[in-house]
C-alpha cells in the first residue's frame, strides 16, 4: 500500500513519522491521487453506460474531498439538509444530488425542494408531507421511491439495510400503489426508484439479485403506464480491510458485471432508456486515509496492551461493528513482528479496542501506531466523548501536504453550552 524507506512508512510521498511530528497526534491523513484513482476507477467502468455516481456524503464529508470528487465529475447522495450544505458548498450541481433519509422533517423537505434536488421518498407519509411542502412553496419537486427490495447481503447485522425488517425503504409489493398515488399527488414528479442493501459487500452477487427486483419493479410501472428516467441501485461495495481480502475484495468492474447484464437486458426487453445511478461511499474513501496515533503506554498484564491516543472517540467501526483494520508501527515498519499485542484506545470503556490479538514489532511509549483503511466512516463517525477533541486532518499529494481540518481544541467543548445565570 504504501513506500517504506528509513524504517518508516510513506504515504502519499510522504514520511507519516514527519507528518505526525509536524501536525501532532491523532491525525487522519488522505492520499489525493487515491481519492481520484478511486472515483475514476468507477467512472472508467461504468462508462458504456448512462451512469451517474453519487458520491455518498456520510462516509466522508470532509469539504477538500467533495471538492476533488466535484472536480472530478461526482454527484452526492447525502442523508440530511448538512450533508446538503455540505456538498452544495463544495459545488456539486443541485441536478446530481439525491436527498435521502428515512425521517425527513418539515424543515428537511423545505430543504430540499428549495435547493432543487431530487428526493428519495421513504414512505407513503414523507410523500404526502413533501407534496404539501412543495404545494407551499410552488415548487415541482422530482422523486424517487426507496424500495425495501428485501435482500440479504452478507454484512454485519447493522449494515444490511434491505432486509425485509430493515427500518428504510416502502416494501417491494407496496412500490407501485405508492408511485401511482405520487402520480396523482399535485408537484411531485416521479422520475426514479432507488435501493440500497447494505455495505462492505464482498460478495457482488447481492447486487444482481437487487437489479432484478428493481428492474422487475420497472416492468410493473411500465405495464402500468409508468415511464421512468432512472435506477439508483445504492452503494455498498466492499474493500479489503484485511491484507488475506486483498484477493477476494471485488471492484468497481465486478460490480458493473453484476449489474449491467440484468439492468440492459430489461432495458432492451422493454424498450426503455435509464440512467443508472450509483452511490458509492466506502469504495471511494476507504482506503485512501490512515489514522495515525501515538503510543502513550504499553503495559504487560494478563494481555499485552499498547494504549494508543485514538480510540472509538475518532474510530468507531471495530466497536460498532467488529470490524478489522490492519495497524502497523509506521516507525517501525521493516522490524519483525514478535509480540502479540491488543491495540486499546483512550475511551474510559472496556470496549474501546481498536486491534485485537495483533503481531507487531516490539512496541515502546513514543511509537507511532498506524490505523489503515480509515477513509470510510472514520471522522466522519467521531465523537467528543470522554471530553476529547476532535483530531485535524491533512490531505497528501505527491510530496505535498495540505491541513484540511484544523485539529479542535478544549474551547470547542465548552463552545455552545451554557450555564444558567443563577449558577452563576
Ligand atoms: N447510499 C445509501 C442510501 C446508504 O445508506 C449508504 C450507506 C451508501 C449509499 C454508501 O454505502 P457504502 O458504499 O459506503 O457501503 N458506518 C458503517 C456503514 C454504514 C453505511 C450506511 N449507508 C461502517 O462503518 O461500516
Amino acid at each position: 500500500m504504501a513506500k517504506e524507506e528509513n524504517n518508516h512508512l510513506f504515504f502519499g510521498g510522504m514520511d507519516v513519522v514527519e507528518l505526525a511530528e509536524r501536525y501532532g497526534t491523532p491525525l487522519y491523513v488522505t492520499d489525493e491521487n487515491k481519492l481520484r484513482n478511486n472515483f475514476k476507477s468507477y467512472k472508467n467502468v461504468f462508462e458504456t453506460t448512462d451512469t451517474d455516481i453519487y458520491y455518498a456524503v456520510k462516509a466522508n464529508g470532509n469539504l477538500a474531498i467533495l471538492k476533488i470528487l466535484a472536480s472530478e465529475g461526482a454527484g452526492a447522495d447525502v442523508f440530511s439538509a448538512g450533508e446538503l450544505e455540505l456538498t452544495k458548498s463544495a459545488g456539486i450541481p443541485a441536478e446530481k444530488i439525491l436527498f435521502n433519509g428515512n425521517s425527513k422533517s418539515d424543515d428537511d423537505l423545505k430543504e430540499a425542494v428549495e435547493s432543487g434536488v431530487r428526493v428519495s421518498v421513504d414512505s407513503v407519509d414523507e410523500l404526502r408531507a413533501l407534496s404539501a411542502v412543495a404545494n407551499e412553496l410552488r415548487r415541482e419537486v422530482e422523486i424517487a421511491i426507496r424500495v425495501n427490495p428485501d435482500v440479504s447481503p452478507e454484512v454485519h447485522p447493522k449494515i444490511a439495510t434491505g432486509l425485509k425488517e430493515s427500518k428504510f425503504g416502502i416494501p417491494f409489493y407496496e412500490v407501485i400503489s405508492a408511485c401511482e398515488e405520487s402520480k396523482k399527488l399535485p408537484n411531485i414528479a416521479l422520475t426514479g426508484l432507488h435501493c440500497h442493501i447494505g455495505s462492505q459487500i464482498l460478495n457482488v452477487s447481492v447486487f444482481s439479485e437487487a437489479t432484478e427486483k428493481m428492474m422487475d419493479l420497472i416492468e410493473g410501472l411500465h405495464e402500468n403506464g409508468i415511464e421512468l428516467k432512472f435506477v439508483d441501485l445504492g452503494g455498498g461495495l466492499g474493500i479489503s480491510y484485511r491484507k488475506e481480502e486483498k484477493k477476494i475484495a471485488p471492484t468497481p468492474k465486478d460490480l458493473a458485471k453484476a449489474i449491467l447484464p440484468v439492468f440492459e437486458k430489461k432495458m432492451h426487453e422493454l424498450g426503455i432508456n435509464l440512467k443508472l445511478v450509483l452511490e458509492p461511499g466506502r469504495s471511494i474513501v476507504g482506503a485512501t486515509t490512515i489514522l495515525l496515533s501515538r503510543v502513550n503506554a504499553v503495559k504487560q498484564a494478563y494481555k499485552n496492551f499498547v494504549a494508543i491516543d485514538a480510540g472509538f472517540n475518532l474510530l468507531i467501526r471495530p466497536v460498532m461493528y467488529d470490524a478489522y483494520h490492519e495497524v502497523v508501527v509506521a516507525n517501525k515498519v521493516n522490524e519483525r513482528a514478535s509480540e502479540l499485542y491488543t491495540v486499546v484506545g483512550p475511551i474510559c470503556e472496556s470496549g474501546d479496542i481498536i486491534a485485537k490479538d495483533r503481531m507487531l514489532p516490539e512496541v515502546e511509549r513514543g511509537d507511532l501506531v498506524t490505523i489503515l483503511d480509515a477513509g470510510a466512516y472514520g471522522f466522519s463517525m467521531s465523537s467528543q466523548y470522554n471530553g476529547r477533541p476532535r483530531c485535524a486532518e491533512v490531505l497528501v499529494c505527491d510530496g505535498k501536504v495540505d491541513l484540511i481540518r484544523s485539529r479542535e481544541s478544549v474551547e470547542d467543548l465548552i463552545r455552545n453550552q451554557k450555564i444558567p445565570a443563577r449558577f452563576i
